[in-house]
């Protein structure tokens, strides 16, 4: 796992997002819609490869995955299953409130299964490992993150991903799932947003 190198993202070289000036911060983009569909592509090869004749079951983690898993998913050429889980760690803004509580919990029974936990970005860490922990206990047969995106310089707890789409450095971004405030989630491409500090 983790064998190919990571795309790492700049957004200083990026252009301006024309369509979202309308609505309030300005946003820029950071990673266009054609080279997130191919790093999805590259990392459900990498999962397939790893999992071969095997099922997994993607856990994805409400609401910012639900775009990356869709696609990812129908990616994947394996047996597949979906859940869900809800967390809130975020409130409004862009702070974390550094306490993760779950909202949703999972439908069904996870033991014996290969679980990957799908994230949108990996920040702090302490959503995804609050979430290991109590998935952990239930025994699955094997627990891996597939996370978009990755802020490895804003991180609290000790925790990587299995599979990571990109590396970004530490600004606010939104789009592909990736909401502020709950907005701009439906963004193709994921952009930097510039907001002042909550
Ligand atoms: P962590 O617990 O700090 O790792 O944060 C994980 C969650 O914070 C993600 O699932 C996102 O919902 C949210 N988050 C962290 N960074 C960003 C960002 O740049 N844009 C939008 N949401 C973010
Ligand atoms: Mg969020």
């Amino acid at each position: 796992m983790n064998r190919q190198r990571k795309p790492i993202a700049k957004p200083s070289a990026a252009p301006r997002a024309k369509a979202n000036t309308k609505r309030g911060g300005e946003l820029k983009i950071l990673l266009r819609r054609v080279a997130i569909q191919k790093r999805v592509r590259e990392v459900a090869r990498e999962i397939t490869r790893d999992f071969r004749g095997q099922r997994v079951h993607l856990i994805g983690v409400l609401k910012g995955a639900c775009i990356f898993l869709s696609d990812l998913i129908r990616e994947i050429d394996l047996d597949t299953s979906i859940d869900f889980m809800a967390v809130a760690s975020y409130g409004k803004g862009k702070e974390s409130s550094g306490q993760v509580r779950l909202n949703k919990d999972l439908d069904s029974n996870i033991a014996g299964l290969n679980v990957i936990l799908v994230e949108d970005i990996l920040d702090t860490g302490l959503t995804l490992s609050y979430l290991c922990r109590i998935l952990r206990e239930r025994k699955p047969k094997t627990l891996k993150i597939a996370a978009l995106l990755d802020k490895p310089s804003r991180r609290i707890q000790d925790i990587s991903a299995d599979y990571v789409g990109f590396t970004i450095p530490n600004e606010f971004v939104v789009g592909y799932g990736l909401d502020y405030d709950e907005r701009y989630r439906n963004l193709k491409d994921i952009c930097v947003i510039d907001v002042p500090s909550a």
